[in-house]
């Protein structure tokens, strides 16, 4: 067997500890997997105080976590401090000049610098792996690299921020409020040091960036990404969503479409029985479609330091075997520089909830915002009378478009009937 793999792990939180006990309890199968031993030779956190449930005899711990790229008993860095800038960067861009392999959960970083790292890394003749930046242990970067890279990619939609579905379905479950069931999620490890990046759809808008560019051939470009998160979610919209046989989800979808590409994160409501409407708690779920395969759905978990580790882990494996390839598939000089598709211009079916008085001839006011924007409509129901006494209104559209649909909700906002202003949401079937 060669000589052992030497690792060097910076960062000792939800993931960095979760790989650590990978490579400890799974020692003897990882180094006939690997052809030779995988050995965790240091480690770097921001308070060696700090009680942890790892275990670090025989492991050097550094101070500051520079020095792991630069040490010259380490062949992989692996990142998993967090942060598209400070210390994660400076870290990484050092191990790759050093030669270092990298493997890296951030996806802030990927999805931001991803590009030039990657130029970097093939300009160095090493690694720069990030399969546990998207979907937790999913392994859909594997996937898009190897298994379906003989297919045309048509589109591809995921739950990919298990932070947002534990919010959603746990809401909906057990009737409880949004921030409440953060907490939680927080607790579980689940989230982000910043929660506002799952909530606002922004980590979700990372991982479409880089699956995009694995899956299309593209440059990443997160700027491209329209981008919406769940704060606006009620409980009553999942409810009503559920009486015609919808969940909410926050989806992030890419598609090339008349050739331009869309990359979007939003919640929407997708038929319950669906692969993605049965997707629970903080599973994350993927979905592909390619010319010749159809349609392939990935599921498992999406956080936490177990599934975040394991792909980690398989990252380094393929490292140890020698395998070697462009991060993003492709050359980073061979990327195409896709032209983003406005979503004003896409088409597809929409939820609105209208808040209104309940009093006569408020049917006939607002229907004549969708007649006048060409809308045509699939159904119509008032469900409820809410605590400020409007009447809930629900309707259903059949295909339109996005910018029609945005016009006859202003329309029906300044009518002197509305209540409140509509709450849209978008749905994919
Ligand atoms: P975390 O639990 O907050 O862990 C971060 C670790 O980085 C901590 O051990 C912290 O040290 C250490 N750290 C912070 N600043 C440092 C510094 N200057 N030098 C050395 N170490 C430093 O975060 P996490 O959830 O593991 O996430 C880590 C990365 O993985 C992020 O990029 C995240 O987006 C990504 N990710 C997370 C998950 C997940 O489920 N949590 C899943 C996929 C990807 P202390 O422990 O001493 O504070
Ligand atoms: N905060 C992220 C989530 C971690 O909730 O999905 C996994 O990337």
């Amino acid at each position: 067997m060669s000589s052992p793999l030497r690792i060097a792990i910076a960062g000792l939180g939800t993931v960095g500890a979760g790989t650590l006990k990978i490579v400890q309890q799974n020692a003897a199968l990882l180094a006939a997997r690997g052809g030779r031993a995988i050995e965790v030779v240091a480690v770097s956190m921001r308070d060696a105080n700090k009680k942890r449930d790892v275990k670090l005899d025989g492991i050097r711990v550094e101070k500051d976590a520079r020095a792991l790229a630069s040490a010259s008993d380490v062949d992989v860095v692996v990142e998993t401090i967090g942060g598209d800038e400070g210390i994660a960067r400076e870290m990484v861009e050092a191990a790759l000049n050093n030669k270092k392999h990298v493997v890296t959960a951030n996806k802030a970083l990927i999805a931001k610098h991803g590009l030039a790292l990657a130029a970097l890394a093939e300009k160095q003749g090493v690694v720069l792996a990030f399969e546990a930046a998207v979907a937790g242990g999913i392994p859909i970067i594997g996937a898009l690299r190897s298994g379906l890279a003989a297919n045309r990619i048509l589109r591809i939609a995921g739950i990919l921020n298990g932070t947002c579905n534990y919010i959603l379905t746990t809401m909906q479950r057990e009737q409880r409020d949004f921030a409440d069931v953060l907490a939680d999620a927080q607790k579980l490890g689940y989230a982000e040091a910043d929660p506002s990046f799952d909530v606002d759809g922004i980590d979700t808008a990372h991982k479409v960036a880089i699956l995009t560019s694995l899956a299309f051939g593209t440059a990443p470009n997160v700027s491209a990404v329209h981008v919406e998160g769940i704060r606006r979610i009620s409980i009553a919209d999942i409810e009503y969503a559920a009486s015609f046989g919808y969940r909410i989800k926050l989806l992030g979808i890419a598609t090339m479409e008349d050739g331009k590409l869309l990359q979007r994160v939003h919640p929407c409501l997708v038929p319950s029985a669906s692969p993605l409407g049965v997707i629970d708690g903080p599973f994350n779920a993927v979905q592909v479609e390619g010319d010749a395969v159809g349609r392939v759905v990935f599921e498992g978990r999406g956080a936490g330091g177990g599934p975040t580790g394991s792909a980690i882990v398989a990252d380094i494996l393929a490292i140890a075997r020698g395998d070697s390839y462009p991060p993003f598939t492709v050359a980073t000089n061979q990327l195409l520089q896709a032209t983003p598709a406005p979503l004003d211009a896409h088409q597809g079916s929409y939820y609105l909830r209208l808040s209104l008085k309940d009093e006569p001839g408020v049917l006939a006011e607002f229907t004549r915002a969708f007649a006048a924007e060409k809308i045509s409509v699939h159904s119509i129901t008032q469900r409820a009378i809410a605590a400020d006494a409007s009447a809930q209104v629900i309707v259903l559209t059949h295909q339109t478009n996005e910018a029609a649909v945005a016009r006859a909700a202003k329309r029906i906002a300044e009518l002197p009937i509305s209540v409140a202003a509509p709450v849209v949401l978008r749905i994919e079937n």
